[in-house]
């Protein structure tokens, strides 16, 4: 199985802050992950450096073989970043169909109404983005994630601020789609029903890679699994 990401010895730091420290992984294609980890210990700028907005300071990176900041890469990333803004000038439909066409989707306006009605923002279509809700931005900044159907998803905690039935379609969408996907979240529950695969970080290095089959396995007694991953997380301290 050839691997769409592939992290090799990577070290990044922010002046003296060290927020990644030898990390290495690789996540075949068409596999979903989950990405754990506690404040600050390097989620967001792993996936900044996946998207080529950050370069590491040493080791290398390679999406689907290419640089991350490569024209190649860029095509088939969707990402969205933990502070999402989309254009707050411009309208929800507008938004969708800008970035839709410069994402070369073919059929602007038919994706564009799909993606209205999966996430529920038919009634806010004519409204501009700096009016909305904080939930409502939310969606609209994943449906501009997602819009291109990109071979590779990196998501920075996407449930943050949406409704229950929001999140439910957020599942079925991501679960649908055959694409790599990584999704950052401090909820077990959402990884679980995101995924099998858990990649966790705690001061910028990797303390589990494997299963949450497996992470069950290492409960003691009736302990569970989010006492099972705060161990790992602090005996990486
Ligand atoms: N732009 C920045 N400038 C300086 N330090 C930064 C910057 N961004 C992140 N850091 C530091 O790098 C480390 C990792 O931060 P990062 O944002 O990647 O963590 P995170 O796992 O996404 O945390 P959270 O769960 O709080 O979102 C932290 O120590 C943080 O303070
Ligand atoms: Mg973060």
């Amino acid at each position: 199985m050839s691997s769409c990401i592939d992290v090799q010895y990577v070290t990044k730091s922010y002046g003296k802050t060290v927020a990644l420290n030898d990390v290495s992984f690789s996540i075949p294609c068409g596999e979903r992950y989950a990405l754990l980890g506690p404040n600050g210990a390097g989620k967001s700028t792993t996936l900044r450096l996946l998207v080529g907005l950050l370069k590491p300071d040493t080791g290398t990176i390679k999406i689907d073989g290419h640089e991350p900041f490569s024209a190649q890469a860029k095509s088939i990333l969707g990402y969205l970043p933990e502070d999402a803004s989309p254009y707050r000038t411009l309208s929800v439909r507008e938004n969708l169909e800008y970035i839709a066409a410069l994402r070369k989707v073919s059929d602007v306006k038919g994706v564009t109404d799909r993606f209205l009605d999966w996430l529920s923002l038919r009634e806010y279509e004519r409204a501009k983005v700096g009016k909305l809700s904080r939930g409502n931005m939310q969606k609209l900044s994943i449906a501009l994630a997602l819009i291109h159907s990109p071979k590779i998803v990196l998501l920075d905690e996407p449930l943050n601020y949406l409704d229950i039935p929001t999140q439910e379609n957020v599942f079925k969408m991501l679960k649908s789609m055959d694409s790599t996907q990584i999704v950052s979240t401090h909820i077990m529950s959402i990884a679980t029903r995101l995924t099998d695969k858990v990649l966790m970080i705690a001061r910028g290095r990797i303390v589990w890679n494997g299963t949450i089959d497996a992470l069950k396995a290492m409960e003691v007694g009736d302990e569970s699994i989010e006492s099972v991953v705060a161990r790992l997380m602090t005996d990486a301290r």
